[in-house]
């Protein structure tokens, strides 16, 4: 079982997790924290939980996850940074959780534009970020991570879909240990993000990126469209090199479709 004693345990942070409230089950970490940022809790903040009973994914989707196998956390984040950059605290947090599960498993992740992990093309983790702007800055940013490290089973529909860390390695994982390690990348990462300065955190998401240079497929209200994933804008937005142009797509619209090949 998660403890805050177990979480806190020889972690040693500058921003995240000076305050941890834990739960065994709450409706959603993301709407917890939501309301802790609206009374000007502290950034850094984290929520976790055993259960979720309305876990929340990207797009209006549910986010289900066995009680008491995986990581289900949000982070409350106050950075004062333009708004114009909000979208790229998705690929902040992606990079920091592939970079964290790399360092304690030693296993090849991959980073899917917006913000999923994925293990052998298996979506291994989704992030949900949900911001509050003021006219021109952030005004708080809620990063909501749901990680399927222990579950072995999933439902019909994502069988083919989705994974967990135990399924990929064949054993199971500390969950606390993989806590620890991904709050600590956050940690050290969110010193770029506190600056404004995404460019090296988009470097080195884009080394954890595979998709970028492959052909891809976005699924958009207007249909969809195939094109060459080239890259990252300045504002998180994904460049695509349709034969009709090039187009940029932002997370808030869009669900991607490709091949690993
Ligand atoms: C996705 O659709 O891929 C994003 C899923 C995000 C799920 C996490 S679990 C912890 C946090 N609380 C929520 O309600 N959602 C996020």
């Amino acid at each position: 079982m998660l403890t805050k004693e177990k979480l806190l345990h020889g972690l040693h942070t500058s921003t995240l997790c000076k305050k941890l409230f834990v739960f065994d089950t709450i409706d959603s970490t993301n709407a917890c924290a939501k309301v802790l940022a609206e009374i000007d809790i502290d950034n850094g903040t984290v929520v976790i939980a055993e259960y979720q009973t309305e876990g929340r994914g990207r797009l209006g989707r549910s986010w289900n996850s066995e009680k008491g196998k995986n990581l289900l956390f949000s982070v409350i984040m106050k950075p004062q940074i333009h708004r114009s950059l909000v979208g790229l605290l998705p690929l902040y947090a992606a990079l920091s959780v592939a970079q964290g599960i790399r360092e304690m498993l030693n296993i090849e992740v991959e980073c899917k534009w917006p913000n999923d992990i994925l293990i052998h093309s298996k979506k291994c983790c989704g992030i949900l970020l949900e911001s509050s702007l003021k006219v021109e800055t952030l005004k708080y940013a809620i990063i909501g991570i749901g990680i399927n490290v222990n579950q072995e089973r999933f439902d019909a529909h994502l069988a083919q879909k989705a994974t967990s860390l135990k399924r990929e390695i064949q054993r199971s994982v500390d969950r606390v240990a993989l806590f620890q390690h991904i709050v600590q990348c956050l940690d050290r990462n969110y010193a770029y993000v506190h600056e404004g300065n995404f460019g090296i955190i988009v470097d080195q998401w884009l080394q954890h990126a595979p998709m970028i240079g492959k052909e891809i497929t976005i699924l958009h209200e207007h249909g969809s469209s195939t094109g060459i994933a080239d890259g990252i804008n300045a504002q998180g937005g994904l460049i695509v090199r349709c034969p009709d142009g090039v187009k940029t797509f932002y997370a808030g619209e869009v669900s991607i479709r490709y091949e690993k090949g």
